[in-house]
């Protein structure tokens, strides 16, 4: 097996109802990559991922799969195969039937078809499971039978469309190991779409933040989370305390922000200008108890024990702060003075930030 290129130009999918779900969007996915796109529910993946797929046409612009113009190929002859949540694997066919279904029709003979499967089996971590029913596997391993029966076309792309969010939390932090195992196996070019920015950070070489039909940011993980490019990317991958401010002055690649807090000093990675509207980002981990190059006050709330680490939560002017601390750490009483470094906050542009829980339940 070995992956294909994905190229989108200017691809952009309005749907019969006038609905635009993905605006004209530029985006390729490297042959043999680890790829996701990550963004919450309605953005548009499962749009984005049927023009790959050829389940819908694009309103305009074009999806190659390697080089070549997928325009008015039939989904059944495109280098991909698909898969997703609700993986209905055939209850009464043994597990190798299951893996081998797709083989028939390219005129195999059983024996061919047993031995292609076993190869499946073994690959996904499976190897003695062949004559077993689906249902008598555990959810991860139907989970596994159902990639061996989408790989057994040897599909240059699979696309994966939120395929462990039917799994329970420990199996699918069990799940995103084998995934990426079977990936770095197999060569195959994977296009794996999720909410969840943990499966996105963890297995792929490189994430795309997509909110509201719009691609903000590609990069590997460690970009997306410590250079977030938007402000919907900041809040969105991983926690963020955010103040909203005004830009007072820049030096270098800094600028001091004045917000309801105070003036604060922070990165300025898109060089916003003096009196500039900007957002003030930093993670929960990058905010201290006691004085520091930034300092502030802050009236103490609450502490949630995590288990190795702890969550503060302060308020100040009417704004919640986090801080994330070692779980043994003694939480402060009443007014605390809160720092932090200069390098650890970004400025960016204002702008739309992604819905978190926690605002959901501020709003309530
Ligand atoms: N067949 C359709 N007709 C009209 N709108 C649709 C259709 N399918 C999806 N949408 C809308 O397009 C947007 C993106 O949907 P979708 O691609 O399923 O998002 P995601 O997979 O990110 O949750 C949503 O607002 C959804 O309601
Ligand atoms: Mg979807």
């Amino acid at each position: 097996m070995h992956g294909q290129e994905v190229e989108l130009r200017q691809t952009q999918i309005t749907y019969p109802n006038g609905f635009t779900a993905v605006h004209p969007t530029d985006l390729t996915v490297n042959a043999g990559e680890f790829f996701s796109i990550l963004g919450p529910s309605g953005c548009g993946k499962t749009t984005l991922l049927r023009a790959v797929s050829g389940f819908v046409s694009p309103s305009s612009g074009q999806v190659l799969i390697g080089g070549q113009d997928m325009a008015g190929i039939a989904p059944a002859r495109r280098p991909t195969a698909l898969i997703f949540q609700n993986l209905a694997l055939f209850p009464l066919m043994k597990v190798w039937e299951n893996v081998a279904f797709g083989l028939e029709a390219r005129g195999l003979s059983k024996r061919d078809r047993r031995g292609k499967a076993a190869e499946l089996l073994e690959l996904v971590a499976l190897p003695d499971q062949a004559d077993k029913l689906p249902g008598e596997l555990s959810g991860g391993q139907r989970q596994r039978v159902a990639i061996a029966r989408a790989l057994a076309v040897e599909p240059a792309v699979l696309l994966l469309d939120e395929p462990l969010s039917a799994l329970d939390l420990k199996l699918r932090s069990h799940m995103r190991a084998e995934l990426r195992a079977i990936q770095k196996r197999t060569g195959v070019t994977f296009i794996y779409i999720t909410h969840d920015q943990g499966e996105a950070l963890t297995m792929s070489d490189r994430i795309a933040v997509m909110n509201e039909g719009r691609i903000e940011q590609v990069g590997p993980g460690d970009e997306i989370y410590f250079h977030p490019r938007t402000a919907f990317a900041a809040s969105f991958v991983g926690e963020a305390n955010v103040l909203r401010g005004r830009i007072a002055a820049t030096d270098g690649d800094f600028a001091r922000i004045d917000t309801p807090l105070g003036p604060m000093r922070a990165r300025n990675p898109r060089g916003l200008g003096a009196s500039e509207a900007g957002l003030l980002f930093l993670r929960p981990e990058s905010l201290r108890l006691g004085a520091g190059e930034n300092t502030l006050t802050a009236t103490f709330q609450r502490r949630d024990l995590e288990g190795g680490f702890a969550n503060l939560f302060f308020s100040a002017q009417g704004q919640e702060l986090v801080a994330q601390v070692r779980g043994e750490a003694a939480a402060p009483t009443g007014e605390a003075t809160l720092g932090f470094d200069a390098k650890d906050a970004l400025i960016l542009p204002d702008g739309p930030l992604a819905r978190t829980g926690r605002e959901e339940v501020a709003l309530a």
